[in-house]
């Protein structure tokens, strides 16, 4: 196994799917994404989704709302984008106005076009290990798993956080009875006692809390596999910023058997799992009854055959 667990690679083959199939099934997949005012790292991320969008022969079309809008502005835009046709994924960028009830929202998209996994069908999917769309960073790390061959089949999987959209579905995605999966899972979160005991004793810890720099090597256990899905960022006294993880990488390094950089890492598959979920979303609109693992199977194997 390579000691630093990169992204990139992973979403190349994710990309190379998704092309594959547009391409046997002649897919012209197309997303309306969705934002609430101007965030500039909202902005920022929707841009990126954008600017991919044709490197992987898909569409992508921004529908910005002002940061002014109501709830019922915004789900009435969500509803034109469900009955729309020519629209195969919606694409919801978060956080919205704190005015805004997110479950009553999450509810409005239609969850064949749900391509970020908010709806509570494709999450309660997620439970009874159905097939869906997974949301994008959960995704990211089972696929992180599979990509390096790395199966918590049976081992002591810790989970820190337990947000709706990473720590929570990542749990029982992590329990699935399948490959890459079957892992005996505990979930950390602010009330936790003894977090560190529980930490040294993981076998795979991952973190999802949202604090720079919160592992520290006398939390984790010799050789243990370490992903990251945190992205902090810190302000330098020059007014620069960059970004870091839950994890301290530089200082678990030497400790670890192997870890997600940040960035670089978890945080870079997680655009290519949105486009995969698009190319779905669209043989769901084409009634093609098309099981995507299988092309991931396949191209995973060939970049590990490499
Ligand atoms: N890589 C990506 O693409 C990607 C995508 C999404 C998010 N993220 C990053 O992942 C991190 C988590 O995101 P999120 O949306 O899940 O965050 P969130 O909704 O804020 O949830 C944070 C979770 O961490 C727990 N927590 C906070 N402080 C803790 C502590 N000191 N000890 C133990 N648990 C603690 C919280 O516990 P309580 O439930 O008790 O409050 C909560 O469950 C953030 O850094 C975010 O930027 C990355």
């Amino acid at each position: 196994m390579q000691k630093e667990l990169k992204g990139k690679a992973i979403a190349l083959a994710i990309n190379k799917v998704s092309k594959a199939l547009i391409q046997e099934y002649d897919l012209s997949p197309s997303m309306r994404l969705i934002q609430v005012g101007e965030d500039p790292a909202s902005s920022y991320y929707v841009q990126s989704i954008v600017n991919t969008a044709s490197r992987l022969g898909c569409k992508a079309e921004l529908l910005s709302l002002s940061k002014t809008a109501s709830q019922e502005d915004l789900i009435s835009v969500i509803q034109a984008a469900n009955e729309d046709t020519g629209v195969h994924g919606i694409m919801l960028q978060k956080p919205l106005p704190k005015t805004m009830d997110d479950s009553q929202i999450n509810m409005s998209i239609d969850p064949n076009k749900d391509i970020d996994a908010l709806h509570p069908l494709n999450l309660g999917k997620i439970l009874m290990q159905e097939d869906g769309f997974l949301p994008n960073t959960p995704a990211a790390v089972y696929y992180t798993l599979k990509y390096y061959d790395i199966d918590p089949m049976g081992k002591n999987v810790v989970v820190l956080g337990r947000s709706n959209v990473v720590g929570k579905p990542l749990a029982n995605m992590l329990l699935w009875k399948k490959p890459y999966a079957n892992a005996t899972v505990t979930v950390c979160h602010s009330r936790t006692r003894n977090l560190k005991e529980i930490c040294q004793n993981a076998e795979i810890l991952i973190a999802a809390i949202g604090k720079a720099n919160f592992v520290s090597p006398d939390m984790i256990k010799d050789g243990a596999v370490l992903i990251d899905v945190g992205i902090n960022e810190i302000i330098q006294p020059d007014g620069s910023s960059s970004y870091v993880g839950d994890i301290d990488y530089d200082a678990c390094y030497e400790k670890a058997q192997a870890i997600t950089p940040v960035p670089g890492g978890i945080g870079r598959i997680t655009t290519s799992l949105l486009y995969l979920n698009l190319v779905k979303a669209c043989l769901i609109a084409k009634k093609i009854n098309k099981n995507v693992d299988e092309y991931v199977d396949l191209i995973f194997g060939e970049n590990q055959k490499k």
